[in-house]
């Protein structure tokens, strides 16, 4: 076999792999080494089935397991209720049994869609992921959060539920466009600023290669992020400590994600604006030198990523949206903010009119 680089996610008896290299779809044994049933759907999109499904049919094929599909429209505003159940439908009208296995081609949409379908197709079946952009790779298809948007905000109904394994083809990526690279890179760069300085350091001396696509980069920074992420998810599976951290920025986001509407301002841009937020609101507190703003503001401009947020924001806006956000507890807003270059904190000790203040100049 090809594979460059094993990593697991140790959780116990639901510990698993994530297998990184080039060319891994299309590998029999990969796959098929993880459907213990006889039986598969496979959720993909408009946009990844014509490319990369034929590798896994086929490979499906070759090991006699029986296929079905569930193409779904491309984008984030299909990421809804609706498709969840579209795919629970399909289950049933072909008959799958609890032995069946959910296979999620695709982005963090398709993953976070399927995984969740999955999670509750009678009460849980198994699921794999391959995730075929950056963001996908480095992120979301690792740690089992699953689940859809709501109209009042992102990501509020889904489950925590792992995958019995994650294959990262390097591969997929030549064929992402330059804006989905970026929205990727945004994820990379945040691993480096709340847990690892020198790889916040690699990251800026080698930000040109990564925004070439050359797959050396890219397979190294997918690896190190992965790595990061498993070692958090393994120590906190459910966020009830330090696995919170991996949200920086996501809290302003989210806000941004939800009030621009769905798959206006994509996820890692929305993300990258909302990283600049933190590091605005960690100066003014005084816990970061301004030279970390700084890096941070040029690391994300450099690889094409919004460094302000969207002008036709209100404080009111942000304060509305950011109140229903998932850390949030009775009400009061919880931030993830930085005590350093490669550390991060969360909290709800900020000063209001400090927060103030970036919403209003960010
Ligand atoms: P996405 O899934 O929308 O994919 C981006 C675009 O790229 C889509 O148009 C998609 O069809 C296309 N695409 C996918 N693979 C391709 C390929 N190889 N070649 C060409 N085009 C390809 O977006 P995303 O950035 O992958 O994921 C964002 C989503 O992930 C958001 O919904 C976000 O909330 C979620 N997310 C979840 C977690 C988690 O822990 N579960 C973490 C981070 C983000
Ligand atoms: N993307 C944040 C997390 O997985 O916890």
């Amino acid at each position: 076999m090809m594979i460059s680089h094993t990593l697991t996610v140790e959780l116990g008896d639901r510990s698993y792999p994530i297998y990184i290299g080039e060319d891994l779809l299309g590998q029999t044994d990969l796959i098929s080494n993880h459907i213990h049933g006889s039986s598969a759907v496979i959720v993909s999109n408009t946009t990844v089935a014509p490319l990369y499904l034929d590798k896994i049919t086929n490979a499906l094929d070759q090991a006699n397991i029986r296929h079905d599909l569930v193409i779904l429209d491309d984008g984030e505003k299909f990421k809804t209720i609706d498709s969840v159940l579209t795919i629970v439908e399909t289950l049933l009208n072909h008959r799958h049994d609890r032995k069946s296995t959910v296979i999620a081609l695709g982005g963090g949409v398709v993953g976070d869609i399927a995984g969740f379908a999955a999670s509750i197709y009678q009460r849980g079946i198994h699921f794999i992921q391959i995730p075929t952009t950056l963001l996908s790779q480095v992120d979301s298809s690792v740690g089992g959060k699953t689940g859809v948007n709501h109209p009042l905000g992102k990501n509020m109904i889904g489950a925590f539920y792992q995958p019995q394994c994650v294959i990262v083809d390097t591969s997929t990526l030549t064929t992402l466009t330059t804006r989905e690279l970026s929205a990727g890179l945004a994820e990379v760069i945040k691993y480096g600023l709340i847990y690892d300085a020198t790889f916040f350091d690699w990251i800026e001396q080698h930000a040109e290669a990564l925004m070439k696509g050359k797959n050396e980069f890219l397979a190294l920074a997918i690896l190190t992020s992965c790595r990061i992420k498993a070692e958090i998810v393994a120590q906190d599976e459910r966020e009830s400590g330090i696995r919170a951290i991996l949200n920086l920025g996501h809290t302003f986001g989210h806000a941004i994600e939800t009030k621009m509407g769905y798959g206006n301002w994509l996820h890692g841009e929305a993300v990258a604006a909302g990283m600049v937020m933190a590091a605005d609101l960690s100066l003014r507190h005084g816990w970061i030198k301004q030279e970390v703003k700084k890096r941070t503001v040029a690391l994300l401009g450099k690889c094409s990523l919004p460094v302000m947020a969207p002008r036709n924001m209100s404080t009111g806006d942000y304060m509305d949206i950011m109140s229903i956000d998932k850390k949030a507890v009775n009400g009061t807003i919880k931030f993830v903010l930085l005590k350093a270059l490669g550390e991060a904190i969360v909290t709800s000790n900020y000063n209001p009119e400090l927060l103030k203040l970036t919403l209003i100049k960010c």
